[in-house]
C-alpha cells in the first residue's frame, strides 16, 4: 500500500498525521476537510472529485482488490496529496476513526443487495448509520446515493429515525461525477436518487 494505503485495523487515527501538514498547498489554507468515501468501486469519482477539490482530504475505503490499486495507481500517476486508501471492510475501520473528525460521509451506489432476503447485508442499515453518524462533526454530511428506489426509501427511514439528522433527497449535484456503474443504472432505466443529511 505504501505511502498512501493506510490499515484496515489498527490504533485510532490522528488524520494531522495521516494527511500530514502542508496537503492543501495554497489551494485550502488551514481548512481540513475529511471525507470518508465509503465503497469507492473502480475509484473514477473519487479520483476526479479529490482533484477538484484540494482542500478535501480523502479517505477512501473498498473491499474490492483491483480498485483499491487503481485508486493507488492514480494518485500516484496525478500526484495527489489529498487522497489516502484502506482496502478493506468500512465496519473494520469505523474504531479507527476518531468521533467528530469527518466533514463528510460519502456512499454512492452501495450494493443494492435487491432480493429481500438479502436486505439485512446492505449497508445503510441502523447499526451502521449509528456507528457513522457520531464521526460527523456538527455540520457535517451524510451523502448517500442509490439507483434502487426501495434502497433510497429505506435510506430516508434509517437516516429520519436518527436524532439530530436532518436532511432528504436532494437534486442531484452537478460536480458528482457519473460512474460507469450509474450509466450503467441510467441506461436500463433506473433513477438514481441523491439524499444528503446534515448533523445539526
Ligand atoms: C455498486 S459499487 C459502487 C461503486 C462506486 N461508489 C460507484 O458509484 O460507482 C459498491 C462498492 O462498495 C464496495 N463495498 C461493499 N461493501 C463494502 C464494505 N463493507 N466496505 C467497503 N466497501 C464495500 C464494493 O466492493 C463496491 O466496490
Amino acid at each position: 500500500m505504501g505511502t498512501w494505503g493506510i490499515g484496515v485495523t489498527g490504533d485510532p487515527l490522528s488524520f494531522d498525521v495521516v494527511f500530514g501538514d502542508g496537503v492543501f498547498g495554497d489551494a485550502g489554507g488551514d481548512v481540513r476537510e475529511v471525507v470518508l468515501d465509503i465503497g469507492f468501486g473502480s475509484g473514477e469519482a473519487l479520483i476526479e472529485v479529490a482533484e477538484l477539490r484540494p482542500h478535501e482530504c480523502v479517505l477512501g475505503i473498498d473491499v474490492h482488490t483491483p480498485g483499491v490499486a487503481a485508486v493507488l495507481e492514480a494518485v500516484q500517476r496525478r500526484g495527489l496529496r489529498n487522497v489516502r486508501v484502506v482496502e478493506g471492510d468500512v465496519i473494520d475501520l469505523l474504531e479507527r476513526i476518531p468521533e467528530r473528525s469527518l466533514a463528510a460521509i460519502r456512499v454512492f451506489f452501495p450494493d443494492p443487495w435487491p432480493k429481500r432476503r438479502q436486505r439485512g447485508r446492505r449497508l445503510i442499515r441502523p447499526e451502521i448509520i449509528k456507528r457513522l453518524v457520531p464521526l460527523l462533526r456538527t455540520g457535517g454530511t451524510l451523502h448517500l446515493a442509490t439507483d434502487v428506489d426501495d434502497y433510497a426509501a429505506q435510506m430516508c427511514a434509517v437516516c429520519e429515525a436518527v436524532p439530530g439528522l436532518a436532511g432528504g433527497v436532494i437534486e442531484r449535484p452537478a460536480w458528482r461525477p457519473i460512474t460507469r456503474y450509474e450509466r450503467r443504472a441510467i441506461d436500463e432505466g433506473r433513477r438514481p436518487v441523491d439524499l444528503v443529511y446534515i448533523v445539526i
